[in-house]
């Protein structure tokens, strides 16, 4: 049987890095993977870091099992990073990589009755296999006018068209990749205007937090996206954002609307892996009684 399955192309990135690798001229710049390097081109292990492994390697009494949710306190610390205050409303859970997290939010959309996801293209190569491994449909949306050098606003907002109620968009938080085009303020206040008319779900992905104009900065406009649609998906890769890499750190978290969304307490509230079924339960409750009006 497993013999049967075709073999998967490799992944693009592997010819870049070896262009990168293969090309002898010494002021070339590696497009390949999007980490921190220093004037050396060295990625290393920050003094932060080390510190903090020293900690574990002193302290850490057990590696017994956490719970479906994984680490409640790196949930909590990766939320505030991310989305500050807001944060405490959303639910979560630790995902590997932000292609765990990417993952794991198209299965929930998929189980709150989601059929297509909306791909302002060009995106992540990686975006439209994931969107399909959980048996979703990618629809590539126009986003950026490459003859003029800007970010399309009307293309973008037109696309939507192509999705139903209930159906998802990914969109990048910053530091877009490949184009590095960034939305302003005004044009993400837009796309939750128009999301919001037209019944999409936010998608939000944040994989370069601190790599564009600042940790904050970096996430202002998501922040803005974020409280202004009822539901939205977001997945955290901290992976890049902490030049830790090969550790797949990431995370998934839920904007929920309707009951059982968020719990009332401190503990509750935001922090525990049921409360993403309950987040999907309540989307599938919303949604049958919009379809009911
Ligand atoms: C836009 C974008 N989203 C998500 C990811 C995935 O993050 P991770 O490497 O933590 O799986 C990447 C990684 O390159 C990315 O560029």
């Amino acid at each position: 049987m497993i013999e049967t399955l075709a073999p998967k192309a490799p992944d693009p990135l592997l010819k870049i890095i070896k262009m990168f690798r293969e090309d002898p001229r010494t002021d070339k710049i590696d497009l390949g993977v999007g980490v921190y390097k220093d004037a050396t081109g060295n990625t290393p292990v920050m003094r932060a870091v080390k510190d903090a492994e020293g900690v574990l390697l002193a302290s850490q009494k057990t590696k017994t099992y956490v719970g479906q949710q994984g680490d409640v306190d790196f949930l909590k610390l990766v939320g505030q990073l991310a989305f500050g205050e807001m944060s405490r409303e959303f639910v979560s859970i630790q995902a590997v990589g932000g292609t765990g997290a990417l993952r794991l939010g198209c299965d929930l959309l998929r189980e709150s009755g989601a059929k297509r996801i909306l791909l302002p293209a060009p995106c992540w190569p990686n975006h439209p296999s994931i969107v399909r491994a959980a048996r979703l449909e990618p629809i590539d949306v126009p986003f950026f006018n490459i003859a003029e050098q800007r970010i399309d606003m009307d293309a973008l907002i037109g696309g939507f068209a192509k999705a139903e109620r209930g159906d998802g968009i990914i969109i990048q938080a910053c530091c877009h990749n490949p184009l590095g085009a960034d939305f302003s303020i005004e044009q993400w206040k837009d796309i939750a205007d128009a999301l919001n008319a037209r019944g999409i779900i936010a998608f939000v992905d944040l994989a370069y937090q601190g790599f564009g104009d600042g940790i904050d900065e970096d996430v202002a406009g998501a922040r803005v996206l974020l409280e202004r649609v009822p539901e939205a998906v977001i997945a955290v890769s901290e992976a890049k954002s902490f030049g830790i890499y090969r550790e797949r750190v990431g995370a998934l978290f839920v904007k929920a609307a309707g009951e059982g969304a968020a719990g009332s307490d401190e503990q509750s509230r935001g922090y525990r892996a049921g409360k993403l079924f309950d987040a999907a339960g309540s989307w599938r409750r919303n949604r049958a009684r919009s379809a009911q009006r």
